[in-house]
């Protein structure tokens, strides 16, 4: 279980930046866990790990089955569990079914959900039964159908106002974080000024108040990134590598060698 509490995230607005990473299962979260404040279990996994073509396709017990992975290796960092389109979006009496399960059957510290002024009353009603919630506006990935894509929001300076609503319901709604993706810089500094919770930004400039970035897009395991992804390594390119390697090897009959090789007692 993890050290790192709700209250100590939301006191770190304005102080010290919140590092925040995704891990989809024991291994990775083990890697990112001694250098992460948060631990986010995104639903982006059915994209990155099982290569289904958005995040609309996973499931509550699929968030669920990496959520406890990831939970086997947390020691330190605040975990928190995507809640999966589909999952929350009814009614909140839905979004608690759904939030108590991923809380009792993970042991995760909290949920995340997408939505603004629509989920007000939602994660008004979650946090006041026990459930810490992190929002998540601007770009959001469950409604790829009605955004018509993958775009950066208040490009256009007309839409800030909705935007910056939806920043202002989820703060006072009870949300303890607010994930800002993919919006301009001036609109990431607004609302990180205007409102009490701290911002995690991706793709949201460096005026939030921490970051996040899929674990393997900055690894640089996934074939191709946004702009707003820095690529700190190439663990891609070294895995092809290595992978080359071994079929070279195997096909040469140099791979085992006497020393990977179990011999009998004399
Ligand atoms: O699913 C995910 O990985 C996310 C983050 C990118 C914020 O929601
Ligand atoms: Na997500």
């Amino acid at each position: 279980s993890q050290s790192v509490t709700v209250p100590q995230i939301m006191r770190r607005k304005g102080l010290q930046p919140i590092v925040a990473l995704t891990a989809y299962n024991a291994l990775m979260a083990g890697l990112v866990d001694p250098y992460a404040d948060i631990i986010l279990v995104g639903d982006s996994l059915a994209m990155v790990e099982h290569g289904m073509a958005s995040t609309l396709e996973a499931t509550l017990d699929l968030m669920i089955l990496h959520g406890r992975s990831v939970m086997r290796s947390a020691r330190q960092a605040l975990v928190v569990v995507d809640l999966p389109f589909g999952s929350y979006e009814e009614n909140p009496e839905q979004a608690f079914r759904s939030a108590s399960r991923v809380l009792r059957e993970t042991g995760c510290t909290a949920v995340k959900l997408e939505g603004g002024v629509a989920m007000r009353e939602t994660i008004a009603f979650l946090t006041q039964r026990g459930v810490p919630v992190m929002a998540h506006i601007g770009l959001t990935p469950q409604s790829v159908m009605t955004l018509g894509g993958f775009k950066t929001q208040g490009r256009d300076r007309a839409a800030w106002s909705a935007i910056e609503a939806d920043a202002v319901a989820v703060a006072e709604a009870g949300a303890f974080a607010v994930v800002l993706e993919g919006i301009v810089e001036p609109l990431a500094a607004r609302i990180t000024e205007n409102i009490a919770i701290p911002t995690i930004g991706i793709g949201a400039s460096a005026r939030c108040d921490g970051q996040i970035l899929v674990l393997e897009d900055m690894l640089g395991l996934t074939d191709r990134a946004p702009k707003f992804v820095r690529r700190f390594g190439a663990l891609g390119d070294a895995a092809r590598e290595a992978v080359r390697q071994y079929a070279e090897a195997v096909g040469a009959r140099s791979f085992p060698a006497d020393q990977e090789t179990y011999l009998p007692k004399k």
